[in-house]
């Protein structure tokens, strides 16, 4: 049997919506984020991420709809009586108090005169015991970040917001405190629902990513099942990258679709396509560019039968150590990407080589051809 108190960090958002006059930020949706799960809102600048957090806090009032934190409806309570704590980009620590005030700041407020233990606990568990009567401008980025992680920790929140709180770090640093905050999540065991608009992010750190666009809920899922199955161009193509190729159905047989596309035959799973097919129908057959093999035209009889293949010209390969990048040129689709493993390289894979470009069906996923194949795709800006 289960008790109110295991579900007390469930957070149940039921048709919350957001409008400002007549601009919707978020449609109505509708979240579960179980109690102990390191959740990920996931998405462009603009698509109601921190309109949504700030509905959860009780920052902002939702237009319709409720929040529920385990089995208490919220959606009336004013930010200070949830059970909900929020770190956001800016840390905002106060400059005057050293850390260890910094951290004691929530129990202090409270009313609470014996805060060594609990302090001193809480900054062992980000890691700054040694740190603590530094003031915040003696720390670097990352350590202020997790002061403020510790700050909002000590008050026992069922629900930890983070809104970017990695914005500010560079790369190295971002990599590193991912790992560091995710730690600290398994260690304390709350809640966490995390806002990001780094895919690399949210799919290294969340058990469940929820990817929004438009200020709706696109997808949401495991980071490897939403990269492995998206259910759109925008979900495939702001997960890493991906190729399109326009097909025409040829059969539906078994458990695969047989697909024609540029005089060659694909096939793909029928359990992998979310469009609905029929013969004469067409479809977008995805695949991504870690999948697929390159071989040299003259060495195309070698390619094991029941592999999907298609042919093309090398456009352009960029090396980049581990891997090496190649843009290829095919009837069915230009800019074909493929990533090669630097195992054993083929000097002759060079620009203006003819290849066959193959995969395992099984790595084939069908989408809905009604659809932007751009969608997601991140714009490089360019200079007018
Ligand atoms: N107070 C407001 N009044 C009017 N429009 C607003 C207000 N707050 C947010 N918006 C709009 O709502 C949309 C969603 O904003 P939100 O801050 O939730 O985006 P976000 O996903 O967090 O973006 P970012 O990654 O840039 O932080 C934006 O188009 C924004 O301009
Ligand atoms: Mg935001």
């Amino acid at each position: 049997m289960t008790t109110a108190q295991e579900h007390g960090g469930d957070v149940r958002l039921t048709g919350i919506s957001k409008t400002y006059g007549s601009f919707t930020a978020v449609h109505p949706l509708d979240l579960t984020v179980p109690q102990g799960s390191f959740f990920a809102l996931l998405g462009a600048s603009g698509c109601g991420k921190t309109t949504t957090l700030r509905m959860i806090a009780g920052l902002e009032e939702p237009s319709s709809g409720t929040v529920r934190l385990g089995e208490q409806d919220v959606t009336a309570l004013p930010p200070y009586k949830r059970p909900v704590n929020t770190v956001f980009q800016s840390y905002a620590l106060f400059p005057h108090l050293d850390i260890f005030e910094n951290v004691a700041f929530g129990l202090r407020r409270r009313g609470i005169k014996s805060v060594k233990k609990q302090v001193g606990e809480m900054l062992d568990l980000v890691q700054l015991g040694e740190q603590a009567r530094k003031k915040p401008h003696q720390l670097s980025g990352g350590q202020q970040q997790r002061v403020a992680v510790a700050r909002a920790l000590i008050n026992h929140p069922k629900v930890l917001l983070l809104d970017e709180p990695l914005g500010a770090l560079d790369l190295k640093l971002r990599r590193q405190m991912q790992l560091e905050l995710k730690r600290i999540q398994t260690e304390v065991g709350i809640t966490f629902v995390h806002v990001t608009h780094d895919q690399e992010e949210a799919m290294t750190m969340a058990d469940t990513v929820a990817v929004m666009n438009g200020g709706r809920v696109e997808q949401q899922g495991a980071p490897a099942d939403l990269y492995e199955n998206p259910g759109t161009t925008f979900v495939a193509n702001f997960l890493g990258t991906s190729n399109f190729i326009e097909a025409e159905v040829a059969e539906v047989s078994g458990e695969d679709v047989f697909l024609k596309a540029g005089g060659g035959k694909l096939t793909l799973p029928k359990a992998r396509c979310t469009a609905s097919v029929s013969a004469g129908g067409t479809v977008l057959v995805g695949v991504r560019p870690e999948k697929i093999s390159l071989t040299h035209a003259d060495d195309a009889g070698a390619i094991p039968d029941g592999r999907n293949r298609i042919t093309g010209r090398i456009a352009d390969s960029s090396f980049i150590g581990v891997s090496t990048q190649y843009v290829v040129d095919s009837p069915v689709c230009d800019a074909f990407e493929v990533y090669a493993q630097n195992i054993e390289r083929d000097t002759r894979l060079a620009p203006g080589a003819e290849v066959v470009l193959h995969w395992n069906p099984a790595h084939t996923f069908g989408l809905d051809a009604d659809q932007d194949v751009e969608a997601g795709v991140e714009k490089v800006e360019e200079d007018a």
